[in-house]
Formats: C-alpha cells, structure tokens, sequence
C-alpha cells in the first residue's frame, strides 16, 4: 500500500540547531549502518524508516560502506526513498560518507579527492539522488594531505552533490584544523560525527569544546553502545541480537558482553528503572543533556525500537543524586 505519512509527525520530536548553522537536526536520528544490508528483510526496514519518520525523525545517516555487503544499505534505503518517500524530499537531511575501503585498487579507500569524489557519485547513484544533504570524511587519513580531503568536501558541495561538508572520527586536533581550512575554502564545516556513549567518553576531552567555539554541530554514534547500553544482554545473548548474530565490520561480537560488564549495565538499568524509563531512553537522555550534542543517531533492528527510543525526550532531566550515582557506577 502506498505510504502516507502520520500528519502528527512533527508535533513531539525536538530539534536543535547544528552549531551556528541554519540547519535543525532531530534530536534523534536513525543511522543505517547496520540492519538494512542484503541479509535484512526489505519489509522490516521499510518499517523501521517509516516509523522513524511518522515520528519526526528527519534525518537519515548513511555511509558508503554500509551494508553487508558494502553499499547494500544506501541500496536498501534508495528503494525506500524512491518507492515511499520521494514525496517528502525536501522534508529530510540525508547524509552519507567515504573513509574506509569500498574497492580494490589505490583509489578505493582513505582520503584522497579521487576516492572521495568517485564515491560520492556512486553513492548519489545507490540511492537515486541528486544531492545527499551531508556529505562526510569518515576518518582521518594520515597519508593524505588534509587540504586535499578538505578541498574534496569543498568540492563536492560547489558541484552541488552535497549541501554540506561533515568530518567523523577525527580527534579535537584534526578537526580543529579541517574546520579552519573548510571555513578558509569558504564551505564551514556543518558537523562532526564521533563515537559518545556512557562507555565511551573521549569528546568530551577537549573536542565538544573544540566544536562549540568553533560553531560546529555534533552528532554522536554508537550512543547505545550497540545495544549494550539496553535491557537485551541481562540475562544472556539473545540469537536475534547484534552479539548473537556474529556479524562483520566492527559489530559488538559476544567476548564484549562479559560479567563485569553485564554487572555495571543491571546497576544502570536498576537508576533507569528508579526514573521510570528503559535503560535504552536513560542512555539518550544522558548523551541529550548536553546542549554541545545536536543530535543522536540511533541504531534500530525493528520499529518498536525506534518508538522506545523517541520516548526518552519525555523525560530526559536528570537530578543531581541521578547524575552522582551514574557516575559512580561508571567510575567502578
Ligand atoms: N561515523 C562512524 O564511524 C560511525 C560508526 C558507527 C555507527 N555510525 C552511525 O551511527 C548509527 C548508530 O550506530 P549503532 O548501530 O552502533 O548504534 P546504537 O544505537 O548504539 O546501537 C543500535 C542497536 O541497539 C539496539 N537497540 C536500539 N534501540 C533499542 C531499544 N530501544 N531497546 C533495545 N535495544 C535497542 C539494537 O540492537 P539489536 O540489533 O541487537 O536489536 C540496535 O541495532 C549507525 O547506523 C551509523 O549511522 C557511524
């Protein structure tokens, strides 16, 4: 049946403006990087998308390599856009990315301009688009001159392929230095994508600083901690989950998920509980009570998880007791 979406999609999300820019991003935004590759069943990931957006997620995060196997998932969610919602366009930021390899060859992988731009026009071709809204260095490249990815970014937005240039994964120090060049090329750098969870906390060592004065958004990955920071592994692995599904390139595999961790998310789980919401939505909140942090982007495996996640914004103040014994259960 033909989609049409939920006419109350924008009454319950927040938006936050991206550093000084004049985009608002969703305070939680859906990433595709896992669960949309070719093993995924079409129906559940057209549900997880639709969901996301009846629920005023706007913003859609992809990347080159994403799948399995790599590219799948720009594949996957171009059948999404153009069967679904083309209609709605110019309702979404829509991003993607190169940094790691996608083919063989010198030319396939890092951070040279040839790499960069043959892969955004594969990309743009995946997905059926003309422009991506955001357009992303994934990683730094030690080998390659950062003028030279920088000028690539530059390039891609003046040839009209991207709106805007993104950086992720690069330390306060890279991306103090490509935010300059990219305001000097006279393309600012819109935002930044790093790694943020309770587990995972380096931004916050100089480069949620770097960002605010320099004017720059930040969203962050892995906010879950792939689904660690949840309910699911309490009491085992469940075979449907990210760790029981074994999968490749970078997913939390099952020597992750040990007893000392498992002690530290029941303890969590115990202060989510105490505030009336899933471990899922405290793990958010947490990372949304920054005002540095423009935006989440969430992982799903199925719709409801979408839903759950959305509800963190309903409660997403923290007490001064709440934040001292998160801190001490972390510090353990
Ligand atoms: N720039 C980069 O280098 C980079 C790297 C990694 C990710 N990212 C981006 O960030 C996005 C998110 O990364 P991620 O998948 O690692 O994020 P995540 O949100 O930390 O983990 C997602 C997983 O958590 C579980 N989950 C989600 N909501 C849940 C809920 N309400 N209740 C219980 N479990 C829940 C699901 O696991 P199950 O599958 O087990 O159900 C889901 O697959 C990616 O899709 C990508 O767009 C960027």
């Amino acid at each position: 049946m033909a989609y049409r979406a939920s006419e109350n999609r924008y009454q319950s999300m927040q938006y936050r403006r991206c550093g000084l820019s004049g985009v608002m991003l969703p305070a939680i935004s859906l990433g595709l990087w896992q669960n949309f590759g070719e093993v995924d069943t079409p129906a559940n990931c057209r549900d997880i998308v639709t969901t996301a957006f009846d629920n005023g997620i706007t913003h859609f995060d992809l990347a080159n390599n994403y799948g399995p196997p790599p590219g799948a998932a720009e594949l996957t969610f171009g059948r999404i856009l153009n069967d679904d919602l083309l209609p709605y366009r110019d309702e979404l930021i829509i991003s993607t990315k190169a940094g790691y390899k996608m083919w063989e060859g010198p030319y396939g992988d890092w951070g040279s301009k040839k790499y960069l731009m043959a892969s955004l026009n594969q990309s743009l071709k995946r997905m059926g688009l003309e422009y991506v809204d955001i357009f992303y260095h994934h990683r730094p490249d030690p080998n390659t001159p950062l003028e030279e990815t920088m000028s690539a970014l530059d390039l891609a937005v003046r040839q009209g392929k991207a709106l805007y240039a993104g950086i992720s994964n690069y330390g306060p120090n890279e991306a103090k230095a490509a935010i300059q060049m990219l305001k000097q090329m006279g393309t600012p750098c819109l935002i930044h994508q790093p790694k943020y969870s309770m587990f995972v906390r380096d931004v916050e060592h100089g480069l949620l600083d770097e960002l605010e004065n320099a004017g720059v958004g930040c969203i962050a990955f892995s906010t879950l901690a792939q689904g660690l920071l949840t309910n699911k592994y309490l009491d085992g692995i469940p075979a449907d989950s990210r760790a029981g599904r074994s999968l490749p390139n970078g997913a939390i595999t099952s020597d992750k998920i040990d007893a000392a961790t498992v002690d530290k998310v029941r303890e969590l789980n115990e202060v989510a509980i105490s505030r009336n919401q899933t471990l899922a939505q405290m793990a958010l909140a947490w990372i949304l009570k920054d005002s540095r942090i423009t935006s989440v982007i969430l992982g799903a495996s199925r719709p409801e998880q979408v839903t759950d996640a959305i509800a963190c914004l309903r409660n997403s103040d923290f007490d001064h007791d709440q934040l001292q014994r998160i801190e001490s259960i972390l510090a353990d």
